[in-house]
């Protein structure tokens, strides 16, 4: 799940690895550990906690030589967070060590296999089953090995594994986690993520599932599980360093927040001309045909992810009159569910490389359907496997916690809704004046984010309150899910988003004296409804803060707070009410004393189920 970095050159690599992971620190994980090769020696060390640990006790013994070497940060999926359970785990005949992102699922019945050969195992990963079953395997050719073990797993896997008896020699392998190799000069770094590499070069190959590479020194050879030859395109990363370091903010969540404006923009350069009403989207162009004649979209995503998809719903039905579903792309994909002709599917994920995701997507594509992605990370699994799709553009996302993605996202379905829509009910006028002001969210985020002083004010004034209530209604009711998301996920106060209306339907209970509940309140078709629920909340001695459109002011007789968004029409309303909610969710786990971008138990991108 978390990180991978790999190195085989002519130098020693131990910084190298270590500045590597570090990248990758933002991803989330609970320990950490580094082997190398010298002298025909493995030496592997494994710290709980922070990178920071696994660097004092290297230092503490004079550091690990060697010029082939490999690193893991580690999110337990199996067995605690252990010393014994870190990553590299070795086998106990041949000299190997593996690390592994992801799930092996059948580690138990090949565990009881290797234990009754006599191996003795010292940590409950499913990891350390996978590198005895290579040392097992072992019969001289470490490529080989790697290979016949991962005939016999199933699961997921990332995974990078040296051993003694070829100590110039690194392999590594993927299936469902994402890995690549950057080809520098006479030296190859692997990673599970670009951020890793970009600091040495700018090419890299893109491993696909099931995908094997022996990597020297000299060169590399990559080849499936089965030994078939597989020839790949070293390309360029799309990634500056100035993108993923944090600069003058303290917090990688910050930065983000405060990126949104440039980010937008970004998402939209070129993609839509309103003076002539024209959405322009490349990525859709070679299935244009198709999509014109959807009957039904399926959106699916998790998380933040989801929370789009569902804004994307309310626009597909809106803007282009199709019937649209969102929902949990982890419940599609179990669901049996009904894929008709002419439907299009759209994963929209920001890594491109969660799991439940991923498994929709395929789901849906084997029943027929056309797969559409709306994906931040360029080159990711899910962008490689869709059909067609448009790309967010807003630069890597480096906080655990989603901000610019999620505008990005809602800005690239709200640009696909009106394609479509075009393309039957709109004409030029109503998509050229929707577009023109869809241009002018980047500069309104702004204004928005004038009013972070305002935000803290308002949030220390809740900060010790432990349930909080996100509610909206039409096209906010995600931006409410959104809101309480954000603010569980890194201040780890308990907080439920839902529609304002169904407050009524039980969660009205939980109101006492004080509780804060965040209305969004802006202007719209059920204004009135939702000054109506505000009211339900203060008879019960609930406190108000609304995010409401400038130029409200009677609703400060209803609202303890309001924080003000400008005026925009109602689909367009989601890009800009979120943006408090963020800064709210950040100013409350800094208030808290929490760090922001590394929340507990959380892991940037889930790529097991
Ligand atoms: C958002 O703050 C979360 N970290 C999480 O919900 C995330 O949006 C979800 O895991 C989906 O990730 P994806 O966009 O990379 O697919
Ligand atoms: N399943 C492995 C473990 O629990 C790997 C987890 C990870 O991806 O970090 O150790």
């Amino acid at each position: 799940m978390c990180g991978i970095v790999a190195y085989v050159g002519k130098k020693n690599c131990q910084n190298l690895l270590i500045e590597g992971i570090k990248r990758l620190e933002y991803r989330g994980y609970d320990s950490a550990g580094l082997a190398t090769i010298h002298n025909g020696k493995i030496r592997i060390v494994r710290a709980v906690g922070r990178v920071a640990n696994l660097e004092d006790k290297l230092e503490s013994m004079g550091g690990l030589p060697g010029t082939v070497g490999l690193v893991h940060t580690r999110w337990a999926t199996h067995g605690g967070v252990t010393e014994f359970n870190a990553h590299p785990h070795a086998d106990d005949k041949v000299g190997i060590a593996v690390v592994h992102n992801g799930i092996i699922e059948n580690y138990a019945t090949i565990k009881t296999l290797l234990e009754e050969k006599g191996h003795k195992f010292s940590s409950q990963t499913d990891t350390e089953v996978l590198a005895m079953l290579i040392g097992e395997l072992y019969e001289g050719d470490l490529e080989s090995a790697v290979q016949a073990a991962l005939r016999e797993v199933t699961g997921a896997y990332a995974i990078a594994v040296i051993c003694e008896k070829e100590p110039g020699v690194l392999v590594v392998a993927r299936k469902g986690s994402p890995l690549m190799v950057g080809v520098g000069n006479g030296e190859y770094i692997v990673a599970s993520d670009g951020a890793a590499i970009i600091s040495h070069t700018s090419q890299a190959m893109m491993l696909d599932d099931y995908n094997v590479v022996k990597i020297t020194a000299d060169g590399f050879r990559t080849s499936t599980i089965h030994n078939v030859p597989v020839t790949h395109k070293v390309q360029q990363l799309e990634l500056e360093l100035d993108e993923i370091e944090l600069g003058s903010f303290q917090h990688y969540m910050r930065k983000e927040i405060f990126e949104q404006p440039k980010a937008l923009r970004n998402t939209f350069r070129g993609r839509f001309n309103a003076e002539e009403g024209k959405v322009i989207l490349g990525g859709l162009a070679d299935h244009a045909k198709e999509l014109v004649k959807a009957k039904r979209i399926a959106l699916l995503g998790q998380g933040t992810a989801l929370h789009a998809a569902m804004i994307g719903r309310y626009l597909f039905e809106d803007l282009a009159k199709i019937p649209a579903t969102s929902e949990f792309a982890s419940e599609f994909r179990y669901r049996n569910p009904i894929i008709e002709e002419n439907t299009v599917a759209i994963a929209v994920s920001q890594s491109g490389e969660t799991a439940d995701t991923l498994a929709a997507l395929h789901e849906a594509k084997d029943r027929g359907a056309l797969a559409l992605g709306v994906i931040n990370v360029v080159g990711s699994t899910m962008a490689r496997e869709t059909d067609a799709g448009v790309y967010l553009r807003v630069g890597p996302e480096i906080g655990v916690a989603s901000t610019k993605a999620f505008v990005g996202q809602v800005a690239v379905l709200t640009m696909i809704a009106m394609w479509f829509g075009r393309r039957r009910f709109m004409g030029a006028n109503d998509t050229g004046s929707l577009l023109h002001q869809l241009n002018q969210i980047p500069d309104k985020i702004e204004k928005i984010l004038g009013y972070d002083d305002l935000v803290k004010k308002v949030t220390e004034r809740y900060i010790e309150r432990e349930n909080w209530l996100f509610l909206g209604r039409g096209y906010n009711y995600p931006t409410a899910m959104e809101g309480a998301l954000k603010l569980k996920e890194i201040s780890y106060i308990h907080a439920e988003g839902m529609p304002a209306a169904e407050m009524k339907h039980g969660p009205i209970a939980l109101i006492n004296e004080g509780m804060p509940a965040v209305f969004i309140a802006n202007q719209g078709k059920q204004y009135e409804k939702v000054m109506s629920n505000i009211q339900e909340v203060r008879a019960r001695g609930g406190h108000v803060i609304a995010v409401a459109t400038e130029g409200d002011t009677a609703i400060k007789r209803y609202a303890e707070d309001v924080l003000y968004i400008p005026d925009v029409p109602e689909c367009l309303s989601p890009l800009l009410a979120v943006v408090p909610l963020q800064m709210m969710a950040y100013h409350a786990a800094v208030l808290r004393g929490h760090d922001v971008d590394k929340p507990r138990n959380l892991a940037k991108s889930v790529t097991v189920e």
